[in-house]
Order: structure tokens, then C-alpha cells, then sequence
């Protein structure tokens, strides 16, 4: 078992609910309809005259094939050509918001999602990348950390040089689960050996970091067929590894209708494959980094967790929470100082906006002070398993425990049954309560009522 994790299949079964993933707080749940393109520039104003650093996320949304799993915002299409017209709106929301910034504002960040970004042709990724160069400033010298997003089946040796040459220097691979029976009950049909050539492009071209994206509860899984993924993947040594607990939500997602549910794995069994993974892992000298994360302890991640310098955004655990989030494209989501907004997740209304020389902001939110406090308390507990009351009352005015009242009987219970120590200074997350931080979290989030929580996923 890792050293700071400690299974207790009791606790687990006791405090796991559904609940927020916590990459903001609020939420995207929280987002309304009353922030627009005006809030975006004018808190691009206030990120232009402090000259923040950029962290850029460019959502890509195609898909050749469909997996049936998927939750992602994508469009599933046979046809190439699609990519153009959206590129060109993509281009001008570049020059609209590159517009509004300052070119001394460093990108230190940049991630290509989707969808699959290497979907586009080799081409429109170098033009794609040469059009962010133009209306941003990249760096050049490989020193930021520029990721993407790479489903195996669609790119090989040649498509990794060139996103080398590109200047990305980390890659995540979508690898879900090896096993070809689980792979055809969510059609992904996906062999080792195609992982593996990715896997061994990225190291001979010297990427920084590899990751492999994992998902369990998927059908047809059982915990021996799992662990056989999880051996393999290890054999491929990832830097990092996302384990996602597969979240079945068909009212939502349509594709997952597609899926047998009496073919899902029971509660007892995705415990199981989760218990058994977190072993394998941890014998393999893999660092529990928090919610569905792990990596090496020289990895980035790891280093920043041990500095305090970790934290938490719409692009998951990151060593770059100082920087200003811009999104661009599709469903994108910018976090720019206290301001939250997101793109039409529609396609269509996206292209539309963008063509008729708008931005494509539909809905957002401004956080005020309690919200301030509040993220600040989960981010500190989600990335580092502690939180000093002192520091939160001197930087918020406020008295810990006269503030939070209302959620101390739960704290108190979290501490008599051993998840956290609770004292007069602060929390200590405690290794049985590091994989339900999560719920801990949930007893600061002034937006969760019942209502709501239907609509998450469970917490493992
Ligand atoms: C955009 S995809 C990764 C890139 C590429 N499209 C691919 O699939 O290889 C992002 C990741 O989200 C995870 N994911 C998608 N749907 C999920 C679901 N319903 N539950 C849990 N994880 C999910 C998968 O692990 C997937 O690799
Ligand atoms: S998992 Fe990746 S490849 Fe599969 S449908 Fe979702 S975004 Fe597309």
C-alpha cells in the first residue's frame, strides 16, 4: 500500500457518495447565463495590466469512432474536412482575446483536449500551432509545459516528431483497459503494441512526461482481468496515471445507453479493482497524488505536492494555478482571476458566434468572498491533505470555527472514525481518509444539496 493512503473497505463503503470532481470551486454546476464576452474582456483587462502568465486549454472535439463510455464533449465523425471550418473559428477567437492580452504574457502552460487533437491532419496542427504562436506568446526554449491529448489509434512515430517539433514536450494517452473482450463492449478496440509505440516515441523524443489515462468499472471488467491492464501499464512506466472511476450517467450520455448494465462490474468488484490497483501501483513506486492521480516521485507533480506549490484546475492537478486559464474553442472553460465562464458546448451556436465576430461566452460565474474562502479551503485540502486555520483566518478575516460551525459535528465524526485529525490548528487529511477527500471537501461546498449530488458521479 502506498505510505499515505490506508484502505478501510468500511470507511469507503460509509463516506462514499457522489459528488463534485472539485477542478473549481464552484463548480461548472454553478455557472449561469448572466456572464458573457463583456465579463471576458474586461477580466482579460485586469490579466493584461498585472501581466499574468497564460495557461491556454484548446478543446478539440472530433472523434473518428465512438467510445461508448465517453462523457467528453466530442462530435463523432468520418469526415476530415469538418476540421477546417472549425479551425478557422478557432483562429478568430485567437486573435480576439490575443487582442485583448499583452504579448509579454508568457504561456507556461498549454493542452490540447478533445476530443482527439490528433484527429487533425498534420497540416492543420501545424497551422493550428503557428496561428497560437501568432496571437500568444509560446515559448520557444521548451521550458513550459505543453501537453496533449493522444488516442493511440490515431497518431504514430511520425505524428509524435511532429508534435515534438511542434514544442510539446507531454503527452496523455486515452488506454482505458487492455482487455479486448472489455474493449469491445465500449468499442474501443485498442492493441498494447499501439500504446506501446507511443509510449516509446515519446521517450526516444525525449517528452518530459508520458500519461495514461485508465478507467475502471468499465463491462465485462472483473478484478484479475483488471489487474492484467494495470501490470501492463506499469510495464510501460507512465510518468503519471489518471485513474478514473468509470462514471455511467446514460440519461446524460448518450452513447453510454449502448452499454449492457447488467455487464457492469458490482460495487464490490470495482472496489476490488480499485484496491488491487492502488497495491500494484504502490509496488511499483507510484505516489498517490490525490483524487484519481498517481506518479512518479520524480515526476513534476509529486514535487510540487512536496513544495506546496500543487493545485487543482480545469486541467486536473497542476504546478501552474498561478497562471490566468484561457479556453478557447468548444465548451471551453477560462478561469482568469475570479472569473469563471465557458463556451457554447454546442457546436453549431460555437461556429455561429465566432463566424458573426463574437465571442462564444454563454455562461460563467464571479466568485465573491465566500466563494474566495471556500475554494481556497478546498484546494488546500484536495492538494495537500491539510489546511492551517490560521492562514485561511488571517488572509480571509474570519474565525475558522465560528464560520464553518454547521460542518463541525461532520468534521468531528470524520476525526472519531480516524479519515482526518481534527485540532485547534487545522485538519490532517489522514491516510484512510486520503481517497474520500473528496467528501471532506463537500462539507465547504456552500452549492451542494441534494438535488445536485444526482447528478454527480460517486466518489470511488
Ligand atoms: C478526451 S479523452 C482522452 C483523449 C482521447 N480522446 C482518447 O480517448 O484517447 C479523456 C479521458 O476521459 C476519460 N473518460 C471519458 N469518459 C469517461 C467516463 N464516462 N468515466 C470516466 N472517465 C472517462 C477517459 O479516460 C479518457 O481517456
Ligand atoms: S474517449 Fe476519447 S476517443 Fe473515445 S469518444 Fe471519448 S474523446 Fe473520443
Amino acid at each position: 500500500m502506498l505510505d499515505t493512503l490506508h484502505w478501510d473497505t468500511d470507511l469507503i463503503r460509509r463516506y462514499d457518495q457522489a459528488g463534485p470532481r472539485y477542478t473549481s470551486y464552484p463548480t461548472a454546476m454553478q455557472f449561469h447565463g448572466d456572464i458573457g464576452p463583456f465579463d471576458l474582456l474586461h477580466a482579460l483587462r485586469d490579466s493584461r495590466k498585472a501581466l499574468r502568465p497564460l495557461s491556454l486549454y484548446v478543446h478539440l472535439p472530433f472523434c473518428a469512432h465512438i467510445c461508448y463510455y465517453c462523457a467528453c464533449n466530442k462530435v463523432i465523425t468520418k469526415d476530415r474536412g469538418r476540421a477546417l471550418p472549425y479551425l478557422q473559428e478557432l483562429e478568430h477567437e485567437m486573435a480576439i482575446l490575443g487582442r485583448h492580452l499583452d504579448q509579454r504574457q508568457r504561456v507556461e502552460q498549454l493542452h490540447l483536449g478533445g476530443g482527439t487533437p490528433t484527429f487533425l491532419s498534420h497540416d492543420e496542427l501545424r497551422h493550428l500551432m503557428s496561428q497560437l504562436r501568432r496571437h500568444f506568446h509560446l515559448l520557444g526554449d521548451d521550458s513550459g509545459d505543453y501537453s496533449i491529448e493522444i488516442d493511440p489509434r490515431e497518431a504514430d512515430w511520425s505524428t509524435m516528431g511532429l508534435l515534438r517539433e511542434l514544442g510539446f514536450n507531454r503527452v496523455s494517452l486515452g488506454v482505458q483497459d487492455l482487455d479486448p473482450a472489455v474493449q469491445r463492449a465500449v468499442n474501443r478496440l485498442q492493441t498494447l503494441e499501439e500504446t506501446r509505440a507511443i509510449v516509446e516515441a515519446a521517450r526516444t523524443l525525449q517528452f518530459r512526461s508520458v500519461n495514461i489515462d485508465l478507467i475502471y468499472g468499465l463491462p465485462l471488467q472483473t478484478p484479475e482481468r483488471f489487474a492484467r491492464t494495470v501490470d501492463e501499464v506499469i510495464a510501460l512506466q507512465p510518468d503519471r496515471l489518471s485513474l478514473f472511476n468509470y462514471a455511467h450517467l446514460p440519461e446524460r450520455f448518450m452513447p453510454q445507453r449502448r452499454i449492457d448494465s447488467r455487464e457492469l462490474p458490482s460495487p464490490a468488484d470495482k472496489l476490488a479493482m480499485l484496491h488491487g490497483s492502488i497495491e500494484q501501483l504502490s509496488a511499483a513506486g507510484y505516489r498517490y497524488i490525490g483524487m484519481d492521480h498517481f506518479a512518479l516521485p520524480d515526476d513534476e507533480l509529486a514535487s510540487a505536492q512536496e513544495d506546496g506549490s500543487l493545485q487543482r484546475n480545469f486541467q486536473g492537478y497542476t504546478s501552474h494555478g498561478h497562471c490566468d486559464l484561457i479556453g478557447l474553442g468548444v465548451s471551453a472553460i477560462s478561469q482568469i482571476g475570479d472569473l469563471y465562464c465557458q463556451n457554447s458546448s454546442d457546436l453549431g451556436n460555437y461556429q455561429q458566434s465566432l463566424a458573426s465576430g463574437q465571442l462564444a461566452t454563454q455562461r460563467g460565474l464571479q466568485c465573491h468572498a465566500d466563494d474566495r474562502l471556500r475554494r481556497a479551503v478546498i484546494q488546500q485540502l484536495i492538494c495537500h491533505f491539510q489546511l492551517d486555520f490560521t492562514r485561511i483566518e488571517q488572509e480571509f478575516k474570519i474565525d475558522f470555527h465560528d464560520y464553518f460551525a454547521a460542518s463541525w459535528p461532520q468534521l468531528q465524526r470524520m476525526h472519531q472514525d480516524g479519515l482526518i485529525a481534527l485540532s485547534a490548528q487545522g485538519i490532517a487529511v489522514l491516510p484512510a481518509g486520503r481517497l474520500l477527500v473528496r467528501s471532506l471537501c463537500m462539507l465547504f461546498d456552500r452549492y451542494l444539496c441534494e438535488q445536485n449530488r444526482q447528478r454527480f458521479s460517486r466518489v470511488i
